[in-house]
């Protein structure tokens, strides 16, 4: 079936040419055409303009014409930092910071992404699968496109291979654009407390080959953090990777000054994560970076951390991306909408700063800017049309609310 939408109150995000990111003081235009229509034929981006120069009814077969009088349509969100293979849940461990422990106290005491990984390890492929799938169709009805997926809760050769098979699957057979990302050197294993060197070997020696192998994954990460990953070994794991064609991502200064974006931008990494505690030397290395920093507001948030000086940052020229880190700990939440809302309060991003932070900087932190992001000709058509609202501020202003009336894949609706 082919669409053409009339009668658009904001087409969002057009861009006929865009660069690769959008940084600086760029990233307070967001292009709009007020008043327009798109047409939508084979699952792309087929035209677009203005309603006064509105085409009319062509002669396409299975077209069906919507009128949009009111809404607005804007590119899906791209999601490009989640944790979304996992078995169980952890709200136990949010009531025990509720009562005062830190979330690196329940780490210490064996819970957080250990918890996560023996849950994991009792979990079959299949039911592993389905309950991924379900968060998809969840992150999907509420606007998200396409969505990057860690593999980390396995922290053994077989159980990390068990999490990028599922990831494959979920490529295979859910509509969303997908990229994977081996993350090994997500935690320590018990195992291992003692010998920490013995697993960074088995991460370089046996798991990255393995991976490669399958061609399971597209990125390599690390979390670069005290008591986790520092920074000399998270770069040996990187380069290790990046040998074997995995393009580098980092978690970087979540808990402290880590060093991990230091070791981001020297391993070219296209993305370095988290970034709560970064200070005038991070930003000077990442401006000479290609390297996108990425915010994610649910689990700063979550776990009360520090604000990321994101003002700063894009006022010294840097682009920011923001995704959700949708996982069972820091942040069991996928909704890209709240993640907007939260950007804006408390970032003080502005409405247009965070759209394009959520599409085409997210896009390219996927490696896919060439094909979602953006109301590009030749793009996927993976649009969001909101119900009847006064514009896109509207979005991040409800925070919360479900403004979405309905959600496009590739042309198909997949919410209606
Ligand atoms: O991105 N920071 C490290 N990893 C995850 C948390 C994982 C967990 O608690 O299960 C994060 O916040
Ligand atoms: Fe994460």
């Amino acid at each position: 079936m082919n669409y053409l939408f009339k009668n658009i109150r904001q087409l969002v995000q057009v861009r006929e040419n865009h660069p690769a990111f959008i940084a600086g003081e760029d990233m307070k235009v967001l292009p709009v055409i007020e008043k327009a229509w798109l047409a939508v034929e084979d699952g792309k981006i087929a035209a677009y303009g203005e309603m006064k120069d509105w085409p009319g009814i062509s002669d396409w077969r299975n077209l069906e014409v919507i009128d949009a009088d009111g809404k607005c349509i804007l590119p899906c969100y791209a999601d490009s930092h989640t944790h979304i293979v996992y078995a169980g849940s952890r709200e136990q461990e949010f009531v025990d910071r509720i009562n005062g422990l830190s979330y690196e106290e329940i780490a210490a005491r064996g819970g957080g992404i250990l918890n996560s990984a023996a849950r994991l390890e009792k979990a079959s492929e299949h039911e592993l699968f389905d309950a991924a799938m379900e968060r998809l169709n969840l992150i999907m009805h509420s606007g998200t496109g396409a969505v990057e997926i860690k593999s980390g809760y396995g922290l053994s050769l077989d159980a990390e291979l068990k999490m990028l098979r599922v990831i494959r699957q979920l490529k295979e057979k859910s509509p969303l654009t997908i990229k994977a990302t081996f993350l090994g050197a997500h935690a320590f294993p018990a195992l291992y407390k003692e010998n920490k060197q013995a697993y960074i070997d088995l991460i370089i020696r046996e798991m990255i080959p393995a991976v490669a192998a399958e061609g399971l994954a597209d990125f390599i990460d690390v979390f670069c953090e005290r008591n986790y990953f520092d920074p000399q070994q998270s770069t040996a794991i990187l380069e290790a990777g990046k040998k074997l064609g995995l393009t580098p991502k980092v978690h970087a200064n979540q808990m402290s000054r880590s060093g991990g974006v230091q070791v981001g931008v020297e391993t070219g990494a296209i993305s370095v994560d988290h970034l709560e505690y970064v200070e005038d030397e991070e930003i000077a290395y990442l401006r000479k970076s290609k390297t996108m920093p990425t915010l994610l507001p649910g689990a700063q948030w979550f776990l009360s951390l520090p604000h990321p000086p994101a003002r700063k940052m894009i006022d010294n020229g840097l682009p920011i991306a923001i995704a959700s880190d949708f996982n069972p700990g820091s942040s069991p939440s996928g909704n890209m909408n709240l993640m907007l809302s939260m950007a804006c309060v408390m970032y003080n991003m502005n409405p247009e700063e965070v759209v394009n932070a959520s599409t085409l900087n997210t896009a390219y932190a996927m490696q896919a800017e060439h094909e979602i992001g953006s109301i590009t000709l030749g793009k996927k058509a993976n649009l969001i049309l909101t119900r009847e609202i006064p514009g896109y501020s509207y979005i991040p202003y409800s925070f919360g609310m479900d403004l979405i009336e309905k959600v496009m894949i590739e042309g198909r609706w997949i919410r209606q």
